[in-house]
């Protein structure tokens, strides 16, 4: 984090997004101004609350992605919600509050695999262990030896005993014993049948079975398995049981409380429109539920209170139908940073198609290599595939960069289909052939609408 300039923000999400600089700096800025914070003590840290930022922008230029990108570079908690998804609290649906149980849920991962990662080696070792206790059980006399001391088994025998351990150590380790099944006990959680099950709502099972989950009874069972899986089942077994969840937890906890970053997407979804009869008042209502988060309160989670004062929230919308004055004034002022994204064109389409770096020319060409062809695009070949894709977006509707997914599978389509039976390894596509494959649909508006 310590190099992680707002300059270097920019340059790595340069990566991935083309254009859009203004975006991409305020969320730069948003992010390291939380390292600075950090470098602070006393009062004053407490006092600096992160500026959230509005992102607007049409659909399809870039808005997710940016965020999606500042969270893999911040190591921050994050997630992405949808503002339309929330309803008030008393109505039916998830109220606005989830967001953060979620969020330090996926805190508490995070923490708990680098935990793991942490205990790896020496749960590696105990499961070794434990599978040579199951292969060749220690024998009765020898257990003994710590308590009584008299020990009936000669030391010949001992020797004897180790000398064949050591050797199925080393088959266990050179994987000579992979095919061998051993039975292992294994503790499963038993939910009772029929009372969850047919409620077929997935979140809410998700839900319950996390609520009893403590209070499930759990039934051990024998389970015959190969060697392998079994050393990886006792290895997280004993992973788990050398980890100390309680400081996992408040490891968590701090980091939701100092680094969480919370994206809301389609904001512009909950604006009330004018009147206030119908669904508009659930929503003018989950803007004012969402108001003492985003400022600052404490919300409670299985793992304990959370405070949201520090966690980082970007917004965004489309905001076509709707403008950020439109919603509730109290809430417009929580996002005091606002960033424009610019429409898409000809141009950046060219750029999108090939500079970013998991550009799609490089992934639909990669796809199509697994099959032993490739494909070359030439030149004018993007540049017909960008400015189809500005044209129809302009005919039909703006759907920004997504347009290129649309028009680049029907442009393969037919190579696509093909690929695994064609002999001959290389495949050119060049301007012509996008005109071909293309034109007749984008002659046709009804046909485009339709197909791209
Ligand atoms: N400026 C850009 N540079 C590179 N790729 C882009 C850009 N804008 C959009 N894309 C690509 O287009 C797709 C859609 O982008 P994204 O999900 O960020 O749209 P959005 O702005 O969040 O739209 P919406 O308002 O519909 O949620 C993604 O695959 C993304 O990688
Ligand atoms: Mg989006």
């Amino acid at each position: 984090m310590n190099n992680l300039t707002p300059r270097k923000i920019v340059g790595e999400l340069d990566k991935y997004i083309i254009g859009q600089q203004s975006a991409k700096k305020a969320v730069a800025i948003a992010l390291r101004n939380r390292w600075r914070r950090q470098m602070l003590s006393g009062d004053l840290k407490d006092e600096i609350l992160p500026k959230n930022i509005l992102m607007i922008g049409p659909t399809g230029v870039g808005k997710t992605e940016i965020a999606r990108r500042l969270a893999k570079l911040a190591q921050a908690p994050f997630i992405k919600v949808e503002a339309s998804k929330f309803t008030e609290v008393g109505y039916v649906g998830r109220d606005v509050e989830s967001m953060i149980r979620d969020l330090t849920g996926l805190a508490l991962n995070m923490v708990k695999t680098e935990q793991m990662e942490k205990v790896q080696e020496k749960a590696q070792a105990l499961a070794e262990e434990k599978i040579l206790n199951l292969l060749l059980p220690p024998p009765r006399s020898q257990r003994k030896i710590s308590i009584s001391n008299s020990s009936e088994l000669g030391d010949e025998d001992k020797h004897n005993y180790n000398e064949t351990r050591e050797k199925l150590r080393t088959q266990l380790r050179n994987g000579k014993l992979d095919n061998r099944y051993i039975d292992l006990e294994v503790r499963e959680k038993v939910v009772p049948f029929g009372v969850i099950s047919n409620i077929g709502m997935d979140e809410l099972e998700i839900n319950l079975k996390e609520m009893l989950g403590n209070f499930l009874p759990e039934k051990a069972k024998k389970k015959k398995v190969k060697i392998p899986e079994a050393l990886l089942i006792i290895k997280q077994e004993e992973a788990n049981k050398l980890i100390d969840m309680d400081k996992v937890v408040r490891e968590a906890i701090e980091r939701t409380e100092q680094n969480g970053i919370i994206f809301i997407d389609e904001i512009d979804k909950i604006v009330a429109r004018g009147s206030s009869y119908g669904p508009d008042v659930s929503r003018e209502g989950v803007q004012r539920d969402l108001l003492p988060i985003v400022e600052g309160s404490t919300v409670s989670t299985k793992h304990g209170p959370v405070k949201t004062d520090h966690i980082l929230f970007i917004a965004a919308g489309a905001f076509s139908a709707a403008k950020p004055s439109d919603l509730i004034p109290e809430l417009q002022g929580r996002f005091p940073i606002r960033a424009e994204l610019d429409a898409l064109g000809k141009d950046e389409f060219l750029r999108i198609l090939l500079e970013p770096k998991n550009a799609l020319i490089k992934q639909y060409t990669a796809l199509i290599e697994t099959e032993g062809v490739n494909i070359k695009f030439t030149d004018d070949s993007i540049e017909e595939i960008a400015s189809t894709a500005a044209l129809v977006n302009e005919k039909t509707e703006n759907i920004g960069a997504r347009r290129l997914h649309t028009i680049l599978e029907k442009l393969l389509e037919d190579i696509s289909f093909d690929a695994p039976e064609r002999k001959d390894g290389d495949m050119k596509i060049d301007a012509m052939y996008v005109k071909d494959k293309l034109n007749d649909i984008i002659k046709d508006e009804d046909l485009s609408r339709y197909i791209l």
